[in-house]
């Protein structure tokens, strides 16, 4: 066990349609900087990475202009249609340095908040569990249900008490992970995270509670949120 590898992947072929900007999200600049250059650097600093596969899109031309391009820990592939196309593309680029249980943690390039003692805090409570798991916040506000109308109707209150947010990095076992992902994915099966293709194969990931600061930038209002977030620690 301990012997295990940690890889890094953070998957990055994402055209950004939600945020409606000029180029991809990850390549808008919060102080300066590419959204990318701070996430990776976050997630890099902690050193705990045997190494780092960033898939990209194929039409992606910001990734050279980037600093992480200049950085010789990091290495690219191609990503693909989907989020877990991406993640799985990048898994398979590990093949010939990634051991069957060595742990993979998988990162959303749109997560540049994430906390260095959150990211340390999921790999040590982690470190000897069967499966693996992810940085997760419970659900604070009151859950409506709605009919999908013009004007939302509500049609019940739902009970909150176990709903999660899921986040990122989701940490799981290399083998593992490209089995459950190629399931999925062979099945059809929508999987918006890792963490579903793990479920989906019967497995029970571990709910590991970070901070509900480490936000996915996703629409226009995020990105001074995160600049914010970001500017206090
Ligand atoms: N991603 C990816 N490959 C895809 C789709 C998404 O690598 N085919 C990455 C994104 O670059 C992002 C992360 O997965 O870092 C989370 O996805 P999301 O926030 O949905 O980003 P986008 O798909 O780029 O945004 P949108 O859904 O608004 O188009
Ligand atoms: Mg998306």
């Amino acid at each position: 066990m301990s012997d295990s590898k940690l890889w890094l992947i953070v998957p990055a072929a994402g055209i950004g349609q939600r945020m409606r900007a000029e180029c991809p999200k990850q390549y808008l600049r919060i102080d300066n900087r590419f959204i990318l250059d701070i996430t990776l650097s976050r997630m890099l600093d902690s050193g705990l990475f045997a190494g780092c596969m960033v898939p990209l899109n194929s039409e992606d031309r910001w990734w050279p202009s980037s600093g992480a391009s200049k950085d010789d820990r990091i290495q690219t592939c191609n990503g693909g249609a989907e989020r877990a196309d991406s993640v799985l593309s990048a898994l398979t680029a590990l093949a010939a340095q990634a051991g069957a249980d060595d742990w993979v943690l998988v990162h959303d390039a749109a997560r540049p908040c994430v906390h260095p003692a959150d990211l340390a805090n999921l790999v040590s409570t982690l470190a000897t569990h069967p499966v693996g798991g992810l940085l997760a916040a419970p659900v604070a506000d009151t859950l409506k249900k709605a009919k999908p109308n013009a004007l939302p109707e509500v049609i019940g209150t739902v009970d909150r008490s176990q709903l999660w947010r899921a986040m990122t990095p989701q940490m799981f076992r290399y083998a593992k992970l490209v089995e459950a992902l190629r399931r999925a994915l062979n099945k059809g099966q929508s999987v918006t995270d890792e963490s579903s293709a793990m479920e989906f194969s019967g497995n029970m990931p571990v709910l590991v509670e970070g901070r509900s600061d480490n936000i996915k930038i996703t629409v226009p209002a995020d990105l001074d949120l995160a600049g914010f977030i970001l500017s206090r620690f």
